[in-house]
């Protein structure tokens, strides 16, 4: 019988992005606090003489315009082939499920989970090191996903620190427009560039006191608005759903999440909002 091994590539969630500074080579410093909505692409890997990549699903023809070399999850297997230095083969199947280029990290949590499935089904010897300076290669979002539970992210994504968070009810809502995130960060103006070092020690959260009037926030909001104004109706829309304590956009924008404490309220809240952004994709889920 075929080994086949499926993993979840679970969404990314930025409950706060603050940005604390710039590096040399344009990257920005980040203290964000990442949670995964249990909701995501589905990654399927075979045993195969060698790498090949279908991408099937809802959100698959968002992708069909580009090559497939360019896939993330192509050169996360790629990458780790040549760490292997064999000529390993897999059977990889993307369902994507979750929208693109939207601040969830689909692409990031592919290559995270295609990672974590290539390992074990090459029977894989690598140190956790290794696995994530190929993560961070691949993306600043990917060591996190690789991470897969609450974290802060600090640097451009290398640092993550385990933190406990609750665990609220969230709604996502995406308006089905792609933003990209080199755009948002190159025409964001982050003067004074704010600091939030203040927290440093903290590794409880909880999701109630994420509020902008205790100082957390996205610092990308406010560009990424400008480019697609809808994020600013989405994010006031939600607000108003019965039961919401936060809302707030995710990355780089443009999906936008509410929290809740409710599960029912939460369901309702999305089908509210699925009939008031007709055209938009939104889930409710649990992080
Ligand atoms: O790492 P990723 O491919 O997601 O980043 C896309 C682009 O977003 C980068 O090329 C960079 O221009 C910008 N970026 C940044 N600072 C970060 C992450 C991304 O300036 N921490």
């Amino acid at each position: 019988m075929t080994k086949e091994i499926t993993i979840t590539a679970s969404a990314k969630v930025n409950l706060f992005l603050h940005v604390t500074g710039k590096r040399a080579d344009g990257y920005h410093l980040l203290d964000s606090l990442v949670a995964f909505a249990d909701y995501g692409d589905l990654i399927k890997t075979e045993e195969s003489d060698k790498i090949s990549l279908d991408i099937i699903g809802e959100h698959a023809a968002s992708l069909s315009g580009f090559p497939i070399e360019e896939n993330l999850v192509w050169k996360a297997a790629i990458a780790l082939q040549n760490y292997a230095a064999k000529p390993l083969g897999a059977k990889i199947t993307l369902e994507k499920r979750l929208p693109v280029a939207s601040g969830i990290g689909g692409g990031s949590a592919d290559a995270a989970a295609v990672i974590l499935a290539l390992v074990k089904l090459w029977k894989l010897d690598i140190s956790e090191h290794k696995l994530s300076v190929i993560a961070l290669s691949l993306g600043s979002d990917v060591p996190v996903c690789l991470y897969g539970k609450p974290a802060l992210m600090r640097g451009i994504g290398e640092e993550i620190i385990p933190i406990s968070l609750d665990k609220p009810y969230i709604v996502i809502v995406n308006p089905n427009i792609p933003l990209a995130t080199a755009d948002i960060f190159r025409e964001s103006d982050f003067k004074p560039l704010l600091r939030s070092d203040d927290n440093k020690e903290i590794r409880q959260f909880s999701s109630k006191n994420l509020t902008i009037e205790n100082g957390y926030r996205n610092d990308l909001e406010n560009t990424a608005i400008k480019q697609l104004p809808v994020i600013a109706n989405i994010i006031a829309s939600i607000k108003e759903t019965k039961g919401c304590f936060l809302a707030r956009m995710s990355g780089s924008g443009a999906t936008c999440f509410g929290l809740y404490d409710d599960k029912v309220m939460a369901q309702k809240a999305a089908e509210e909002l699925k009939n008031q952004y007709p055209q938009a994709w939104c889930i409710n889920s649990v992080i």
